[in-house]
């Protein structure tokens, strides 16, 4: 297959690994999208107001979802808090529960009850260890608040150095809980992909369609391209894509689509973080590695049928230990669709702006 002279591929639907599909209006007008992207099977995160820490909760959300749209398979988490107990973890795992979110406090959207020390959780990883959980982590430090920092004292955490921070204690947890399954979420260094093989196999990451395309530069005047982590360099957004199509399993799709309403993204408040790539989700991803292969930083051999199914779908769904329910497939056709200009349905008050609003890219049709 030469990848860039293709004009019609087709896949299996594919697996998004990370979506936030929010409760209220905001649901109903983001679920029904999932499909359209190329997507039938998706993992929610729990970073709802209040977030999911409750089993109750948690299927109670998922029945939710699936009355918006039946047509995808919900895998659900809980969102790592101190109210969460070992016998919570057991009792998550009977009800079908996948995994559990960390947030550390405070750093991206909705991650006000997040985590302050990971040590205090070490009895929770340790039953989802032995229960066969899937660990989430959001992989950022939260910033050194730029009143406190004293450059003499130490190197200050902002947004562009917390995942590197961050990679520490992904070793640590992995040394301390070997068989965990753990997933570094929405890696945006090549720092980050690093610390992932250097991992065992019980560790994956999760990338996403934005942070292939986009950098600094991106996002520092433009809201809609704000997310966290913030897209970094243009090397590491080039050895994001190289990890897409060499990643053997071990980087799979993780969209971290985050719709907000356009308000919030340029209200007179602070801009709120994340990107919404969902209606698109494979899309983009074809789109980024095409001009990667253009610049000459992707090797036109290294994108193979396997490899792109691998990433969309396999991977994934071979990590959470999940098949794909479904079977179906979907033809992709390139520049056959068109981005829109924003997300709206009548009756609801929210309105979403996607990533590259109004832009060309891949059509999806079901089979
Ligand atoms: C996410 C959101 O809006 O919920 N925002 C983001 O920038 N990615 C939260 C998250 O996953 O960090
Ligand atoms: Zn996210």
């Amino acid at each position: 297959m030469r990848f860039t002279q293709l004009n019609e591929i087709e896949l299996p639907a594919a697996f998004d690994a990370h979506v936030h599909l929010r409760d209220g209006e905001m649901s109903q007008l983001v679920t029904p999208t999932i499909r359209q992207g190329g997507v039938n099977q998706v993992y929610v995160m729990p970073n709802l107001v209040p977030p999911v820490t409750t089993v109750q909760q948690c299927l109670a959300y998922r029945d939710q979802l699936k009355a918006i749209e039946p047509n995808v398979d919900y895998l659900m988490s809980l969102y790592l808090h101190e109210s969460i107990t070992s016998e919570a973890i057991r009792e998550a795992k009977k009800a079908g529960i996948m995994g559990v979110k960390s947030y550390p406090a405070g750093v991206t959207t909705n991650s006000s009850s997040g985590v302050i020390d990971y040590e205090t959780f070490y009895p929770v990883f340790a039953e989802m260890e032995k229960q066969n959980m899937v660990l989430n982590l959001h992989g950022e430090v939260p910033s050194t608040p730029s009143h406190t920092h004293a450059t003499k004292d130490a190197t200050a955490i902002t947004i562009l150095n917390a995942e590197p921070a961050f990679l520490p204690t992904l070793k640590a947890l992995h040394e301390k809980f070997p068989a965990l399954r753990i997933i570094l979420e929405h890696c945006s260094t090549a720092a980050a992909l690093e610390a992932v093989r250097a991992c065992g196999p019980a560790v994956a990451g999760t990338i996403t369609a934005h942070h292939l395309s986009l950098i600094i530069d991106d996002w520092a005047g433009d809201p809609f391209c704000f997310c966290k982590p913030v897209a970094k360099t243009p090397e590491d957004r080039d050895a994001l894509l190289n990890a897409v199509v060499t990643s053997k399993g071990r980087f799979f799709l993780g969209t971290d689509s985050a719709p907000h309403d356009q308000g919030k993204k340029r209200g007179e408040d602070k801009v709120a973080a994340g990107v919404f790539t969902q209606p698109n989700a494979v899309a983009y991803v074809l789109d980024a590695l095409e001009k990667g292969v253009e610049r000459g930083v992707v090797e036109e051999g290294d994108v193979t049928l396997e490899g792109l199914e691998g990433f969309f779908g396999g991977w994934g769904r071979a990590f959470y230990q999940v098949g794909d329910g479904r079977g179906e497939k979907v033809v992709l056709r390139k520049g056959a669709g068109r981005v829109v200009d924003v997300l709206e349905k009548d009756g609801l008050g929210v309105r979403v702006v996607p990533f590259r609003r109004g832009e060309e890219t891949w059509s999806v049709e079901w089979k």
